[in-house]
């Protein structure tokens, strides 16, 4: 009889698990994963990543209708109305499908689903619901959930103070809503709402929007909102709320201290980051202990200290993203089959799903300069690029930063409506090593937004074409 009921048993099915797990299988090992929830896919295909770029599509679609961009164009409709429960329809039509996906690929792989809340017994064994399960190898990949505000109790059943989960879900365009955090939850879902007809306004912490990103995205980022009318309270911090008749008050300072003002809204969504999901693990029972942010902390290999279990996505150190949750997911399985799975974290490209879109990969100018790089800098806006210019999409820029001695890009930054598919291309030059004169010389379509970054490219050495 074998020694374990399972290889690999994978707790929590989000994109970090659920690769994982599937990998795992691929690679021959008997594998099961244990998931919480009614449908496999964690946060990002539930809660997350699916259903918020369904309703901004929905919106963006709503809004092309409603402020004249078809029009410009020739296509003119009588105003637009909003049937809202047909676009949230559409969102539980994506979210259905998707996840029964992953259902689908788990039966194509012989991936086990363990229903049910997952604890450690000891080092090999899992309890879920009354049974134990033993395996070789767990891994730790129960994501992340909301964080909350004190003073801001979130209630997403009576919809006037949200999270993100409640946020996706609205059954009415708000008033006024007011959001707590300028960070990409915030900025994605705070334009949803307001295409949709809601006045919103940001309050942020810091003194400008999207901590993380470039200092000129996010100064860009700004003006943007703004112009897209969005009222923005940065240095702000928001000290407590009071609901009554369907209606928030929130008491607000400035981060720095001083004279508080009240504001009213119909909604506030608070979305101030997240944290790691670990509660419930019962770590206790194989003496593994979480860093100060509670985040598991795994070698490289994604291996703990204890040497049967390992951790990926949300769960460990590192940007809060479903794609590099998978990248981490595939290594995991290939360290656990005797392979080299390994992840680039200085090449992990990120997106605002806004229009445009804003994204980034490797360094920003500013961790460039402090980490001691001499850098060259090309930028190149999109006004320039023709087929920018013909959409009518005038906003936004590409910047790409090259170590001035060696000319290797170390990132590249990006406004434009398609930015999040452009970064692609300066991550993958990033894997190879590329120099910003490798993008300059690589031969790109036209008329198309990429040629904006071989134009950036050019820019580096003081040579771009079109400005
Ligand atoms: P999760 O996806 O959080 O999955 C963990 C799973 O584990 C959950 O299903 C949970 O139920 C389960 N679980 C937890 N504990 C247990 C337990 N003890 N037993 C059994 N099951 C358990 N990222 C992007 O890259 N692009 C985006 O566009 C994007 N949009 C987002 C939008 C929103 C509104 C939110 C909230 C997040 C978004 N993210 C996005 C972030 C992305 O969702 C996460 O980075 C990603 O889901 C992390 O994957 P994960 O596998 O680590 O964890
Ligand atoms: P975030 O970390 O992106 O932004 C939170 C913002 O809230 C920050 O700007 C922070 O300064 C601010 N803040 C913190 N405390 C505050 C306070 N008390 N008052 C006012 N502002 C405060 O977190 P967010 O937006 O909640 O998203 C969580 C995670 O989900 C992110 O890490 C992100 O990686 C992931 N995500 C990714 C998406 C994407 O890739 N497109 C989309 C949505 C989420």
């Amino acid at each position: 009889m074998a020694e374990f009921d399972f290889d690999v048993i994978v707790i929590g099915s989000g994109p970090g698990g659920y690769v994982a797990a599937i990998r795992a299988a691929q690679l021959g090992l008997k594998t099961a994963c244990v998931e919480s929830r009614e449908t496999l896919g964690g946060t990002c295909l539930n809660v997350g990543c699916i259903p918020s770029k369904a309703l901004l599509h929905g919106s963006e679609l709503f809004e092309e209708a409603n402020n004249g961009t078809l029009a410009k164009f020739g296509v003119k409709i009588p105003a637009p109305e909003l049937d809202l429960p047909t676009m949230q329809g559409e969102k539980a039509t994506a979210v259905k499908e998707l996840t029964g996906g992953i259902a689908f690929l788990f039966k194509k792989n012989k991936v086990t689903w363990l229903k049910g809340s997952g604890s450690f017994v000891d080092k090999h064994t899992v309890q879920v619901g009354d049974a134990q399960h033993s395996a070789k190898n767990i891994v730790i990949a129960t994501g992340s959930s909301v964080t909350p505000l004190p003073g801001v109790t979130v209630d997403n059943e009576g919809g006037v103070i949200v999270d993100s989960t409640g946020g996706l879900a609205l059954d009415r365009v708000p008033n006024k809503m007011v959001v707590i955090g300028g960070g990409v939850i915030g900025l994605e879902l705070g334009s949803v709402w307001r295409r949709l007809g809601a006045q919103v306004t940001i309050v942020e912490f810091l003194d400008q929007l999207l901590p993380g990103m470039d200092g000129a995205v996010r100064k860009e980022a700004a003006k943007i909102f703004k112009k897209q009318g969005m009222e923005l309270k940065l240095s702000t911090k928001v000290t407590g709320a009071t609901v009554e008749g369907g209606k928030a008050t929130l008491t607000l300072e400035p981060s720095a201290g001083g004279d508080a003002e009240t504001i009213e809204a119909d909604c506030v969504l608070v979305a101030i980051g997240r944290r790691p999901n670990t509660d419930g693990l019962n770590l206790a029972a194989i003496g593994l202990e979480t860093n100060q942010r509670g985040q598991i902390v795994p070698d490289h290999e994604f291996r703990t200290k204890v040497d049967s279990v390992w951790a990926v996505g949300d769960v460990i150190p590192g940007p809060m993203l479903a794609h590099k949750a998978e990248d981490e997911g595939i290594a995991v399985a290939e360290n656990i089959a005797g392979e080299t799975g390994i992840v680039n974290h200085a090449v992990i490209p990120s997106v605002v799903y806004t229009m445009p879109e804003m994204a980034g990969v490797g360094l920003t100018e500013e961790a460039a300069r402090e980490a001691g790089h001499d850098i060259k800098v090309g930028n190149f806006p999109m006004m320039a690029n023709s087929r920018a210019k013909t959409n009518r999409e005038p906003d936004g820029f590409v910047k790409i930063i090259a170590d001035a001695e060696t000319d290797r890009v170390l990132g590249a930054w990006c406004i434009a409506s398609l930015a999040g598919t452009m970064i692609a291309q300066v991550a993958q030059a990033m894997e190879f090593g590329a120099t910003s004169e490798d993008i300059a010389y690589t031969c790109h379509a036209h008329p198309t937004h990429s040629e904006a970054i071989k134009e950036a490219a050019m820019a580096v050495r003081g040579l771009p074409i079109h400005i």
